[in-house]
């Protein structure tokens, strides 16, 4: 599950309609259906996301944390890394993190002084497993034989993947990840919400994604057949479009989705999508109506896994 909406006030608007009462509930009805991971970030709502975050998940335990640093152009060191993990361990107020990823491959630190800084504190126990994020596939690989060097797998790489962006099934991430055993994180796998099929033309939401392409005009446009299909399917399985679109993604082996919720019947609703089977028929038609969305925009190409 994400968790990028606790705490976030700035793009989610936290604390205008969802609040704390809301994300304890979707934290407590996550856990009790089975869902185990939590994603979060050091730049979630400025570390509020991991305040809230931390004390639910050490009054419940087998809850495994992962979280990420920002590689900000203002970290010039790589001891940058050390204090962004001690910074991230009071707010979560643990001693070890279960994941501690690297948001963003652009950094003025160097890749390989990162790894180092990881393998620091994967030896130090402060860290148990390092994944990256929106890595691409060369970056990735090369993150991954560093670290190898250093005796550390690399355990994921956090991309954005749902069926309005499939281009970690073209720009080769997906395949990296099955080869090299690497978990594809799943991120913004409801594409923040329209793939639930609440957004139509004239309702757009009322927080940052009103800026976003996605939720104008032209996004409303592109996406609309995709939701109208996910909405057929999901009457014809009596579940919920959102439940259809992460069983897409939940049908490629070595993919884990982190949908963000709000609302502990968001949280519920996405944990029941592991109980719905596509057939090879549903398949074949989201894989159709989606083939446009295989391949990423082309300046975002070279840079974003
Ligand atoms: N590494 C990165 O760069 C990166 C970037 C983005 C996200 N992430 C991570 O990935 C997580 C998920 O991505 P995301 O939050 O951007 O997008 P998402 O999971 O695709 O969409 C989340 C939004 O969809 C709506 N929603 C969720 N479940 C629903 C349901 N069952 N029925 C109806 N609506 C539902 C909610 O918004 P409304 O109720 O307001 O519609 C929710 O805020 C984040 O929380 C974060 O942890 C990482």
């Amino acid at each position: 599950m994400g968790t990028w909406q606790w705490g976030d006030t700035k793009y989610w608007k936290y604390g205008r309609v969802h609040g704390r009462k809301d994300v304890e509930a979707a934290f407590s009805a996550a856990r009790d259906a089975g869902c185990t991971l939590f994603d979060t970030a050091e730049l979630y709502g400025r570390g509020e996301s991991e305040r809230i975050l931390g004390p639910l998940a050490r009054a419940s335990r087998g809850t495994v944390v992962a979280t990420k640093y920002w590689p900000s152009p203002r970290r010039l060191r790589a001891t940058s890394v050390d204090d962004a993990i001690d910074r991230s361990l009071a707010r979560l107020g643990v001693d070890t993190i279960d994941l501690y990823q690297i948001h963003w491959p652009m950094s003025l630190i160097p890749h390989g002084r990162l790894a180092e800084a990881l393998a620091r504190a994967v030896r130090d126990r402060r860290v148990r497993a390092v994944g990256v994020s929106n890595f691409t596939a060369r970056a990735m690989r090369r993150m991954h034989a560093r670290l190898a060097d250093l005796g550390v797998p690399l355990a994921s790489n956090q991309v954005e993947f749902s069926l309005l962006r499939r281009a970690p099934e073209s720009n080769g991430v997906l395949r990296a990840c099955q080869e090299l055993n690497v978990t594809l994180l799943a991120y913004s796998p409801l594409a923040q919400g329209m793939l639930a099929g609440n957004y139509h033309f004239g309702s757009r939401p009322g927080d940052g994604r009103r800026w976003s392409p996605r939720f104008r005009d032209k996004g409303y446009e592109s996406a609309g057949p995709v939701v109208d299909t996910l909405i057929k399917m999901a009457e014809r399985h009596d579940c919920e479009p959102a439940q259809v679109a992460l069983a897409w993604l939940l049908r490629h082996p070595g993919v884990v989705v982190i949908p963000g919720a709000k609302y502990a019947e968001q949280a519920r609703t996405n944990a029941a999508a592991v109980e719905v089977t596509l057939t090879p028929d549903d398949e074949r038609e989201l894989h159709i109506k989606t083939e446009k969305f295989r391949y990423g925009s082309l300046l975002a190409r070279p840079f974003m896994g």
